[in-house]
């Protein structure tokens, strides 16, 4: 039987593939993005104390004490009261989010308008709902921050532009893009009436404070902002997350949603809630905590690759440093994410999965490094990777 077109230029997700060869062969893995020591008690008592919730369907757009969280929550972050079941829709991760959203927005030859490198769901979910992906390049600056040129932006505008997608605090590059730098999104989404998405699952990973689209002048009314209760509370296998804007945006996602997984799991989002709720009546020092202890994972990641031929900037924020890893000296960074676990131990992800085929070439002498993980596997990681001392790879075989 012949898939449907649709699927047909999809290959496997990079991170099961390379999860999987750092798995075989004992490497440690600073492959995917998910935080190995889990997530704080707290969360775990939730979890165990939502066996005695109620375990039957959930209402549409949540479970009422998740939704009324979430909406307090953003209400105060955004700078707006929010209604728990106009403003906000729970999600299966923001993943279905994502998928959700372009379902309900986008016709074919619809264009949205992706930063390149993107999360590899996106281009994804734009072919599945029958869109055209257009892309800008971000571009590391003379300080080696990864950013955009408006006029590349710009560029990327058409009349068929539906919607632009921004990611922020960014995986893979570790921007958090500025007030200016959002400024530009919104008066381009303006030019061309398109939709904002904003997906800010690293919302409270941003090491100098959150930068939150939607809060930008005249942005509110044309955005949709993506969280994830997996990212924020290192539980990325609970697969919650929410959608959050204006009532008339978040009905289309959610008509969209209810044909999706038609609702999210009960005990998840009670659960859910608990956690919430804890984070809240502890004055946010759960958030503060998990900001600084993030910051100190990605600097001592930063200073111990300087003791290795690969380079990173500090990154602002997210899961992810870029690492320059040209002095490596393999062809590409496919080859190099291929070659690492067997011939020094650790797990990469390379780049090119996050740029068009055609523009893969962008990635060459890039790797993605997860620092969510212990500061200890960290150094181990940087130790095993500075005992590379033949930098000219020679391939084998
Ligand atoms: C930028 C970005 N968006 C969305 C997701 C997925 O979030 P969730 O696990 O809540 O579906 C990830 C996970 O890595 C991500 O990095």
């Amino acid at each position: 039987m012949q898939p449907a077109q649709r699927i047909r230029s999809f290959g496997e997700t990079v991170f099961a593939g390379y999860a999987r060869r750092a798995r075989e062969v004992g490497a440690l893995d600073l492959g995917q993005g998910f935080p190995i020591d889990g997530p704080p008690e707290f969360v775990r008592d939730a979890l165990q104390a939502a066996a005695d919730a109620p375990q039957q369907y959930a209402p549409l757009s949540g479970w009422p004490a998740l939704l009324e969280e979430i909406a307090f929550d953003h209400g105060r972050w955004l700078g707006r009261p929010l209604d728990p079941t106009g403003n906000v829709l729970v999600t299966t991760g923001a993943t279905e989010g994502l998928f959700a959203t372009m379902q309900a927005f986008i016709d074919p030859g619809d264009e949205v308008v992706l930063f390149e490198p993107f999360y590899d769901a996106y281009p994804a979910d734009v072919i599945m709902a029958g869109g055209v992906v257009r892309t800008v390049p971000l571009t590391p600056d003379a300080t080696g921050r990864w950013t955009f040129d408006p006029a590349d932006l710009q560029a990327a505008l058409s009349p068929a532009t539906r919607a632009i997608v921004l990611t922020t605090p960014h995986n893979p590059t570790g921007t958090v893009f500025r007030d200016d730098e959002l400024d530009v999104l919104v008066a381009a989404a303006h030019e061309v009436d398109a939709l904002l998405v904003s997906d800010e699952v690293y919302e409270h990973i941003a090491f100098a404070g959150a930068r939150r689209l939607a809060t930008r002048p005249g942005a509110w009314e044309r955005t949709l902002t993506l969280s994830s209760f997996g990212k924020s509370f290192s539980a990325t296998g609970w697969k919650v997350g929410w959608v959050i804007g204006p009532e008339d945006l978040v009905s289309e996602v959610r008509r969209a949603h209810q044909w999706i997984p038609y609702v999210v799991a009960t005990p998840l989002q009670e659960a859910a809630a608990h956690a919430l709720r804890h984070a809240r009546e502890g004055n946010d020092a759960y958030y503060e905590t998990l900001r600084t202890t993030f910051e100190t994972r990605a600097r001592a990641l930063v200073d111990a690759l300087a003791e290795t031929p690969l380079r990173a900037r500090m990154p602002e924020g997210g899961y992810f440093v870029m690492a320059d890893a040209r002095s490596l000296g393999y062809p590409d960074d496919v080859t190099a994410a291929r070659d690492l676990p067997t011939r020094v131990g650790v797990g990469v992800i390379p780049p090119s999965a996050f740029f068009l085929p055609e523009h893969a070439e962008r990635a060459h002498g890039w790797l993605r490094l997860a620092f969510c993980k212990p500061v200890e596997d960290l150094r181990e990681a940087a130790r095993r990777l500075s005992t590379i001392t033949d930098v000219s790879f020679t391939p084998e075989g």
